[in-house]
């Protein structure tokens, strides 16, 4: 059975539309990720298959049931990481986790052992009797991400969870996120900017951006879809040789510098160096959901800027500075 299935869902405001046809199924025991620029609709969406705004129109199916119809029972099968801070500021982490048992309903004999679990988990067990409003950001965002977990819900969404934590702290949700995958089959929603993150833990990825779908697949797919990885070459180049190979996408020079476009670099790299000539440096690096994520969602962030993104001629000037 999927766990969700929207259905043409759209949401606007007097002043834009900030969901505009979304129809997505996913699977359960999925981790999808919800990828897309700033403003892009991602808020939004899991705002309506949360139940916290009724869209505009269409709808969606959660663990079932209908969020117009019946969205008491939806919210049953569901937890939520906000990307606000939604905490009690004037109570404590162990406070906060033990209202939010109450109003979810769980078992009055497994809160505390549950608590202490989470506290644990996102590493607040000695601090879990202080305020929250003496936190740091940090500190906030993991008490928040506990909060999502205590049910133990089917179905969770995480509106940007790792923002703001320390590297350790972001492996540790990683860690919990794979767990919940492996040993409850829980269907997660994941919102990120981190495109490191959406290839790790999404087994698929939907890019969102003016508030439609335009791209969806799992992270392989959509690197394939990006069509080449990027070699870089420093030497006396033969570039008729190396435009005429059938693999090579795009090449462009900057003096003694190529950045060159081609296909599946683990076939054929060996045979561009070959026509390539004499070479005294090179550099490969296969294609990232970064450069996914710029083909395909970048022009409103960037204005096409994608081919300096990553630095290349930056770093070559740089070089130069540095040798003169
Ligand atoms: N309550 C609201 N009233 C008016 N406009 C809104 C409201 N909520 C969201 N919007 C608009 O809807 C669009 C989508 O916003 P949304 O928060 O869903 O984006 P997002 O993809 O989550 O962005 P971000 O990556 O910055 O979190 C934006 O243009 C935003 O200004
Ligand atoms: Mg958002």
């Amino acid at each position: 059975m999927a766990a969700i299935v929207t259905d043409n869902l759209v949401k606007r405001y007097a002043e834009v539309t900030a969901v505009a046809g979304v129809s997505l199924e996913i699977k359960e025991g999925e981790v999808f990720g919800l990828l897309g620029p700033n403003g892009a609709g991602k808020t939004t969406t899991i705002s309506m298959l949360s139940t916290l705004v009724k869209p505009t129109s269409g709808t969606a199916l959660v663990a079932g049931r209908d969020i117009n119809k019946d969205p008491l029972a939806v919210r049953r099968n569901i937890g939520i990481v906000f990307q606000e801070p939604s905490v009690d500021d004037l109570l404590t982490a162990r406070e906060n986790l033990y209202l939010h048992s109450m109003l979810y309903g769980m078992p009055r004999r497994e809160i505390p052992g549950r608590i202490e679990e989470m506290l644990r988990l996102v590493n607040l067990s000695e601090r879990g009797d202080s305020l929250v409003r003496t936190y740091s950001g940090g500190m906030r965002r993991r008490l928040e991400i506990a909060r999502g977990l205590i049910h133990g819900p089917r179905i969770l969404f995480l509106d940007e969870p790792t923002l703001g934590l320390d590297p350790a702290s972001r492996k540790a949700v990683w860690e919990h996120i794979r767990g919940l995958k492996d040993l409850h089959n829980t269907t997660i929603i994941l919102t990120t900017h981190y495109m490191e993150e959406a290839d790790s833990l999404a087994d698929r990825i939907g890019i969102i951006n003016k508030g439609r779908v335009i791209e969806l697949g799992t992270p392989e797919e959509l690197k394939k879809k990006v069509g080449h990885d990027l070699v870089f070459l420093r030497g006396a180049i033969d570039e008729a040789a190396v435009r005429a190979l059938p693999f090579v996408n795009t090449a462009e020079r900057d003096a003694d510098c190529w950045k060159i476009g081609i296909v599946d670099s683990g076939i054929n790299l060996q045979e561009l160096l070959n026509a390539a000539g004499r070479i005294e440096e090179v550099e490969v690096r296969r294609v990232t959901l970064d450069d996914v994520f710029l083909k395909f969602a970048g022009q409103q962030i960037s204005d096409d800027e994608d081919e300096k993104a990553d630095g290349f001629f930056e770093r070559v000037a740089a070089q130069k500075a540095v040798r003169r």
